[in-house]
């Protein structure tokens, strides 16, 4: 039998019949814009995530965007972020006006190194071009930022932090969520992440009453907010007043009905992804360079499980030929990419984020790999040379 990277139709098998019904019922609702499950998926979202509110959106794209445009993030602003992630973290920064600066990250977590970070601003600042105003860290693979040190660097510069969660939404440190630390959490719901729909989806989770305001008007074409109506009267419904540049982007009904079903069973998939590493990681220890290996404190989501080995495209060919799928994230880092290649990059060049690009490689993991799938994966790693 062929071996899937991510098994969504095993989840499909468990929760199936459930999710038809929740979306069917939309369908026969016809409230297929900001229906009553988007509400309702909010509130569990944010029950969730121990915030105060949460604001769906289109994609985990916006969501990083919507608090740049909030806090009016533009030309001559830099926004820290690394290389070694998805081009969204990146990509949303030029959209604004602003200029990525890209840090480098600590060689076992893959996230962002804070002393990196610290360097990269004093380069910033010395330099006098640009205004240090936000930092993004990504919670990659699944697992938590160094949030306790990220977020004194950012309080130490007077900068705001986004906690890119698209792949770690769900992730704790020490007991506590990214949004205990960050002024922002965004997260994706494409297919393939921890907690993912059908289709594209995003959100943020906020404590901040007037920042989630401002979000609610950006999400929905600058759309008038409560407190852009205190103690003013209109003579029309101010319904379609626009009171700020604002974007589309709303989370479909359809897939707020999915995520409720999916978010009743989270906690769970994140536990059995959790059993999954741990048996990968007792196995493979002596097969390769480097097992993940988590930050003291920290519970990651394990949106990839990935490896390092000196041979890794070797191996992969390995893998493949014994049908066993993999996925390299990330074999360019965006610095060395055409389209951010003009950004600066802290200190003098990101040599872990390009050592880290050379040799990971990220092995099949989901909540529904049984052990007997598994360890074909395990033996076939071990039988590399
Ligand atoms: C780290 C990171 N940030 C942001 C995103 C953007 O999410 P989306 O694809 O929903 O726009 C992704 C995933 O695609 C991601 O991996």
């Amino acid at each position: 039998m062929s071996i899937a990277f991510i098994d969504l139709n095993a989840q499909r098998r468990r929760i199936g019949p459930r999710m038809t019904e929740a979306m069917m019922a939309v369908v026969e609702s016809g409230a297929f814009i900001m229906g009553p499950p988007v509400r309702t998926f909010e509130a569990g979202l944010a029950a969730f995530g121990k915030a105060k509110h949460a604001l769906s959106c289109a994609n985990g794209t916006d969501a990083i965007v919507l608090p740049l445009m909030a806090w009016g993030i533009g030309p001559g602003d830099a926004v820290f972020c690394p290389s070694f992630t998805f081009a969204s973290t990146a990509e949303v920064v030029p959209w604004t006006g602003a200029s990525p600066v890209f840090v480098d990250i600590d060689p076992v977590t893959y996230n962002m190194d804070p002393a990196a970070l610290d360097r990269a601003i004093a380069e910033v600042v010395a330099k006098g071009e640009l205004t240090p105003k936000v930092v993004i860290a990504v919670d990659l693979f699944g697992q938590p930022a160094d949030y306790p040190r990220i977020s004194e660097i950012c309080r130490r510069h007077g900068l705001k932090l986004i906690a890119d969660s698209a792949q770690g939404f769900g992730c704790t440190l020490n007991g506590q969520q990214p949004l205990d630390w960050a002024d922002i959490t965004t997260t994706s719901f494409y297919p393939a992440k921890p907690l993912g729909c059908y289709g594209d989806g995003g959100a943020v989770l906020v404590n901040d009453d007037a920042l989630a305001e401002r979000i609610d008007s950006l999400r929905v074409h600058g759309k008038v907010v409560a407190s852009d109506l205190a103690g003013q009267t209109f003579d029309h419904d101010p319904k379609y007043l626009s009171m700020r540049i604002g974007l589309n982007s709303r989370l479909d009904t359809i897939q707020a009905a999915v995520l409720i079903e999916k978010l009743a069973i989270f906690a769970d998939e994140i536990a059995q992804r959790n059993r999954v590493a741990a048996r990968y990681n007792a196995a493979l220890k002596p097969h390769v360079s480097r097992v993940p290996e988590v930050i003291p404190g920290g519970v990651s989501t394990w949106a990839q499980y990935t490896i390092e080995h000196e041979d890794r495209d070797g191996l992969v060919q390995h893998l493949r030929a014994q049908g066993v799928p993999t996925a390299v994230y990330y074999p360019v880092p965006l610095h060395r990419q055409p389209a951010y290649e003009m950004y600066p990059v802290g200190g003098n060049g990101l040599p872990v984020t390009d050592a880290a690009s050379r040799t990971v490689v990220s092995l099949p993991m989901h909540p529904y790999l049984d052990e007997a799938t598994q360890d074909r994966i395990i033996a076939a790693v071990a039988s590399f040379g």
